[in-house]
């Protein structure tokens, strides 16, 4: 029996390529896609390929979508050995601290933390029932407080409150996950692709959405030995 892979936002940029990459590592892949069209034609993409995959309509901060996500992943195959929350936005109207609204505050907040976490609550059943699960978080370096307290690097000067807040919520997210789930076999990490050429990162960007992929591949394909609670990218553990 293959095992399963849930990539959410896996129709475009670097969640495809999760999930091609997962595909060809032998996992069956369920492309998670707020529009089913897009979704199923990300999937069917990968079909054409040679790989397994199926679409699953799954908007992040919709409860309802969520638990029919969940509902019909535990009624179809019982179990799940991959989640990968890679769906996020950079909100619009993002600004510094001292400029931003609410509205893109919260708007952050709600896919980027809140829909991660109802997200993984609801598939933890299913990932419990699996021999052992990986979760992978995609995060960034704009959310390491390290660099973007570092006035040298370029991350320091990027006024983007919505998207750095929000993605340093979500590494809180992943250890405190890490520690509950700890002796259960599950490992929870996060993964920073880099800056990748997606509609997010722009398309001037030197990485491949391919290239940042590797990263939560690895992680989400850990043996029984790999690390859980950190914050990995190409090359290996990052500082928060
Ligand atoms: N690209 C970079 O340079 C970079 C760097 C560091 C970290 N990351 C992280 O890597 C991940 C992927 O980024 P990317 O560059 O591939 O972004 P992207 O090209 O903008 O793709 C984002 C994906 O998330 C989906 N999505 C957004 N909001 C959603 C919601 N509420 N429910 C369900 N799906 C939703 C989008 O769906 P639609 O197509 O429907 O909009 C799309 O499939 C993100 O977590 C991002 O923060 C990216």
């Amino acid at each position: 029996m293959k095992k399963l892979a849930l990539i959410t936002g896996a129709n475009k940029g670097i969640g495809k390529e999760i999930a091609r990459q997962l595909g060809e590592a032998g996992y069956l892949v369920l492309i998670g896609s707020r529009d089913l069209a897009r979704g199923e034609a990300a999937a069917g993409e990968l079909v054409a390929d040679g790989l397994d995959a199926e679409a699953v309509q799954l908007e992040v901060t919709d409860p309802a979508s969520v638990r029919h996500a969940a509902a019909r992943i535990g009624q179809e195959h019982g179990r799940l050995d991959v989640l990968v929350n890679n769906a996020a936005i950079i909100p619009d109207g993002d600004a510094g601290v001292t400029e931003v609204a609410a509205g893109p505050l919260r708007a952050g907040f709600e896919t980027n933390v809140i829909g991660v976490v109802d997200v993984t609550t609801a598939l933890l059943p299913v990932l419990r029932n699996a021999t052992a699960a990986r979760i992978v978080n995609l995060s960034t370096s704009l959310a390491s407080f390290t660099q973007v307290g570092d006035p040298e690097s370029p991350m320091s000067a990027i006024r983007t409150l919505g998207y750095n807040s929000s993605k340093a919520a979500l590494n809180m997210v992943t250890v405190m996950l890490a520690n509950e789930l700890r002796g259960t076999g599950i490992l929870v990490n996060a993964a920073d692709p880099g800056n990748c050429a997606t509609d997010m990162g722009g398309w001037d960007a030197a990485r491949t959405p391919a290239e940042g992929a590797a990263v939560a591949v690895r992680l989400a394909t850990l043996g029984p030995d790999g690390p859980t609670g950190q914050v990995h990218d190409e090359n290996g553990r990052l500082p928060w």
